[in-house]
């Protein structure tokens, strides 16, 4: 599954950044420190095979029973230790008939009486005359239910045809505990069995499964039968069906389709999709020398979709706008980010599909793999986006920042109850476990690796893996002559890396005596007297002065204990004054701190050396290493800060997407100094030489990486007021809005509607919302949703956040976008959020009831207020925040989990004000010219003719 894609929460930054950030985070909690227990089927039967007859009247506009659906499912199943009864899982269904058979066909029950139903446990319980002997039995259960509104289960969507007309689709969406919502099954990620499908639906629409269709009848005047194939042995959550009447663009030859709506499908949106397809599942084939399983390969676009997509097997569904690409409409960062989640599902078909996790607990076999996946093969696809390079900034950096709390987790977690199982797809089973195997990559050599990952899967192709099958599979590699040999048992490196939470920093000193020495400790965001002693099996290799080579991601060595010393040798020189730089391309998965002469040595080398002759990924690290060491206090602002003014040569993308999270924060931070003028100042002495070499509109020989710092760029330079910046982006709205022009280029779209909105009137306001409401394109409708947060007129604000509780319908939100309402206002500073909070704070029971009703399960409120907890920034906000949380509690809307977590980042931001201020305020006061940039206010925009359509809203 691709985590939540709601909008920018994920990085720290105050605005919509222009970068396409991908994911949000998951609430950190709720997670149960004491596993519940009682929620696992008994061992004591398992499934040979399921047949699922549906039939669902969804095509039926209007009818009164066109969301019910009636289901018989027969499960062939072995009874392998002698039981009374057989448990099943089951989720919001009516059970009207059980039938249980022996292998002899005798008739044991058939009736409509001998089962129980547990909802806590979601039990089905079939209960049998007498003591069932082992051996095969058929059971056959006849059930009704309903399609569900909140995207989870087998659920009901809608979208708008050419007509205007609204059309229903039914849809399923399974992992992780809700194939049993569409039939009773044994519903845990380790059972498997192949499962034969027919769907009953109305003629004039059809039907797709994991397999292809095996036949189509005529079922009576107006409904037809739609039979699949069989499923190869298959865990259920990868189950899919949708019933629709989309339409479809096909690679014949390689088996591949894509599915959307009939106006998407017929502009060509989802030509890239198809295209994309092809080649990822080319790309993985080769590089994991294992092939795709099933006959097709199908993907769909669907409108309502809680998730990112979903990697079903043979079906992958996909949140529509994650999979539309048009080359004419849609930014560049578009087409990388539906690469990337294509290549993301299309690893799980290997990963997780092929081989399955035993049990949610390694749920990092599944996800971490895909986000290395993702990467790795979306890279070999698009070699010119140079995607591979982003997993530093996007995976590693990122899961640096989850992973440095206390309240962290380690990749093998057991939890056992639905919502902790949700709970698990966080940051550690995606970023944090995808990063920590690309060091494992790195370290074993990419070789080594690929020979273990081929051992894993063929071993265990169709069966249920654990972290120990991965290790020894990686070790029968490791132990293989070869030219890199490791003298390390891999089970004790996965023990440090996937057993313990957390990550090291890794000290780095150079004596007089020119002897360098590591010391490894846990990173923590606090650091704690009273923390755990810990220590990892640290890979790491390093480069010098001398020997500035980064090419080469072997470790020189393992760190084994706390602590070692490296002589320089003949082989391997360096003096005093070289600079070292270890972690070569951030493969490993830690921070690395020097002391200070070495710090001085490095920013020496990127001020007044060929700052070039440092990888840009470790130009990377060092800007991410040195902001956040500050931040935790293990290295003086001055430090960092000085280094990062190196960046006025920086031309590279990744380095400038690592300051761009950096700043964000500080920025946030320090808006409430009173020398916020000068820290604008330095903001835009950084960024004022590329501003002007990367310039206010696009050009057709830029890069992929070009567009995208672009975009960084003009967002700092409005930000911090730049007169040039704020003056093109505004006549540059003012021109649309006015109706000169139709749009503004894809690229700088978001930027320029974000900068335009911050000073603008009511009227260019409710211009852009009305574009908002009317768009069907529903990436087009992601970046206006974002933009319209810009504004920071709490009059407008208030309203636009109003309009996210509308129930007439007129706003025309969907589900999941009335939390990114929400979210768009209040990572905007201290306007929106001030407004958020007193807006929470009025409406939280609606805001309840209305922002979870597009995801299943789903804690609106407690990840808006995770999210805002970061923001807050000063005592006042913090006083009233608390106070807030304290009610919402006391409403049951936030558990004590997500109160402690909010309370703990809101808290350290408020302390971290305390500590740094005086110090931050100092070094700027010391080092940044101040009054060399051109302010610009300005004047509001008079703007006539406007279409208010939403005046019947306001
Ligand atoms: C079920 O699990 C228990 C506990 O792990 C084990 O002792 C028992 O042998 C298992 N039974 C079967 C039939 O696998
Ligand atoms: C299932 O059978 C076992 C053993 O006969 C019994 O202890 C248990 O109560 C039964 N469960 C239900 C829900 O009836
Ligand atoms: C056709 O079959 C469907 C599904 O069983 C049923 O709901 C519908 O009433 C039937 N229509 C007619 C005309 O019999
Ligand atoms: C992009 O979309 C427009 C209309 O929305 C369509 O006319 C055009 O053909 C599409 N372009 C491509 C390259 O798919
Ligand atoms: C905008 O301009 C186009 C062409 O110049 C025209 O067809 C359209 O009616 C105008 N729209 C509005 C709202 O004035």
């Amino acid at each position: 599954m691709w985590k939540t894609v709601i909008l920018i929460l994920s990085v720290t930054s105050a605005v919509w950044s222009g970068v396409p950030l991908l994911r949000e985070k998951l609430p950190l909690s709720p997670r149960q420190e004491v596993p519940v227990s009682g929620y696992r089927l008994p061992n004591n039967t398992s499934p040979l095979r399921y047949d699922i007859e549906l039939t669902t009247h969804v095509h039926d506009h209007g009818s009164p029973n066109q969301f019910d659906f009636e289901g018989k499912v027969k499960i062939s199943l072995r009874v392998l230790e002698e039981v009374q009864n057989i448990t099943l899982h089951y989720r919001q269904l009516t059970v009207t008939h059980v039938k249980l058979t022996d292998a002899a066909n005798t008739v044991l029950v058939n009736d409509d009486s001998s089962f129980t139903m547990d909802t806590t446990y979601e039990f089905l319980v079939i209960l049998a005359p007498s003591v069932l002997r082992v051996g095969d039995y058929s059971l056959e259960i006849d059930y009704h239910g309903v399609l569900r509104t909140d995207n989870g289960g087998f659920y009901r969507s809608s979208y708008t045809d050419a007509n205007g007309n609204t059309r229903w689709i039914a849809t399923t969406q399974f992992e992780s505990t809700d194939a049993r919502h569409a039939f009773p099954c044994y519903d845990e990620p380790g059972t498997r069995a192949p499962i034969g499908l027919k769907l009953t639906h109305g003629n004039t629409y059809h039907a797709i499964s994991n397999m292809p269709i095996k036949s189509q009848n005529p079922w009576n005047a107006t409904y037809t039968v739609t039979q699949f194939e069989d499923t190869l042995s298959m865990q259920t959550y990868l189950l899919a069906f949708v019933v629709s009447d989309f339409a479809f663009v096909s690679d014949t030859p390689n088996k591949q389709s894509v599915y959307a709506n009939p106006v998407s499908i017929s502009n060509g949106d989802l030509n890239f999709a198809l295209e994309a397809g092809v080649k990822v599942i080319a790309a993985l084939e080769d590089y994991l020398q294992v092939g795709y399983s099933f006959p097709k390969l199908d993907q769909i676009g669907i409108p309502d979709f809680a998730a990112g997509a979903m990697e079903n097997w043979g079906l992958v569904t996909y949140r529509e706008e994650a999979l539309i690409y048009n080359s004419t409409k849609s930014p560049m960062g578009q087409l990388k980010r539906t690469a990337l989640i294509i290549a993301h599902e299309y690893g799980h078909q290997f990963f997780g599909n092929l081989v399955s996790p035993k049990w949610w607990s390694y749920l990092w076999l599944n996800e971490g793999f895909a986000t290395l996946m993702q990467y790795i093969a979306a890279n070999k696809a698009y070699p010119d986006l140079r995607i591979q390079e982003m997993a530093t900034v996007e995976a590693l950096q990122n899961a640096f920042q989850s992973d440095a709390l206390e309240s962290t987790r380690p990749m093998n977690s057991y939890v056992e109850t639905p919502t902790a199982i949700s709970a698990l797809f966080d940051d550690i089973a995606y970023d944090k476990s995808g990063s920590v195997l690309r060091q494992f990559q790195h370290a074993f050599g990419d070789r080594v690796f690929r020979a273990g990952l081929k051992y894993y899967l063929d071993a265990m192709q169709f069966k249920a893996a654990t972290p120990d099958d991965l290790a020894a599979a990686l070790q029968k590699a490791v132990d293989e002559p070869n030219d890199f040999p490791v003298n390390l048992n891999v089970s004790d490196i996965f023990y440090s890396w996937a057993d313990q939470k957390g990550y090291p920093v890794l000290h780095v000193s150079r004596g007089a005596d020119n002897v360098i020495t590591l010391r490894q400790e846990r990173y923590l965001l606090k650091p704690s007297k009273d923390a755990v002693k810990a220590t990892w099996l640290l890979p790491y290799n390093f480069a010098t002065y001398q020997a500035p080579d980064f090419s080469s991601t072997l470790p020189y060595d393992w760190l084994v204990g706390e602590t070692a010393e490296l002589r320089p040798l003949p082989s391997l020189h360096w003096d005093n004054d070289d600079w070292v730089i270890f972690n070569k391309q951030q493969t490993g998965f830690y921070r690395v701190n020097y002391d200070d002469k070495l710090w001085e040595l490095i920013t020496n080398e990127l001020h007044h050396g060929e700052h070039s002759s440092i990888h840009h990924l470790n130009r990377a690290q060092l800007i991410d290493d040195s902001l956040n060491l500050a931040r935790s206090g293990h290295l003086g602002y001055d430090v960092a800060l000085k280094l990062i003014q190196y960046l006025t040569k920086e031309e590279e993308y990744v380095p400038w997407a690592s300051l761009n999270n950096g700043l964000s924060y500080l920025n946030r931070m320090l808006a409430g100094s009173a020398k916020y003028n000068l820290f604008k100042q330095f903001v835009w002495e950084l960024v004022e030489p590329s501003f002007h070499k990367f310039g206010l509109t696009s050009k057709p020989s830029d890069s992929h990486f070009s567009k995208l710092t672009r975009n960084i760029l003009i967002n700092w330079a409005c930000q911090v007021g730049s007169e040039e910046c704020l003056t093109q982006t505004n006549s540059q709205l003012a021109e649309v809005v006015a109706n000169k022009t139709e749009d503004i280029d894809p690229n700088l779209k978001s930027v320029v509607y974000c900068n335009g909105l911050r000073n603008a009137d009511r009227d260019t306001f409710l211009f852009v919302w009305d574009r908002m409401h009317r768009s069907q394109d529903p990436s087009d409708r992601v970046l206006l949703i974002s933009a319209l947060g810009c504004s920071q007129d709490p009059e407008l604000l208030e309203l636009y956040l109003e309009t996210s509780l509308d129930e007439t319908g007129d706003a025309s939100y969907r589900g999941q976008e009335r939390s990114r309402v929400f979210s768009a206002v209040y990572v905007n500073g201290k306007v929106g959020l001030e407004t958020a909070m007193k807006f929470l704070a009025e409406n939280a029971d609606t805001i309840d009831r209305l922002y979870n009703g597009g995801s299943f399960g789903g804690r609106a409120i407690g990840s808006a207020v995770t999210g805002m907890a970061r923001r807050v920034v000063n005592k006042e906000q913090y006083d009233e925040f608390l106070a807030l949380n304290t009610k919402l509690e006391a409403a049951g809307y936030l558990n004590a989990n997500e109160l402690a977590t909010a309370k703990e980042l809101a808290g350290e931001n408020v302390q971290w004000t305390n500590t740094n201020f005086g110090v931050i305020e100092r070094w700027l006061e010391a080092n940044v010219k101040s009054g060399a940039m051109r302010v610009g206010t300005v004047s509001r925009m008079a703007i006539t003719s406007v279409a208010v359509l939403i005046a019947a809203l306001l």
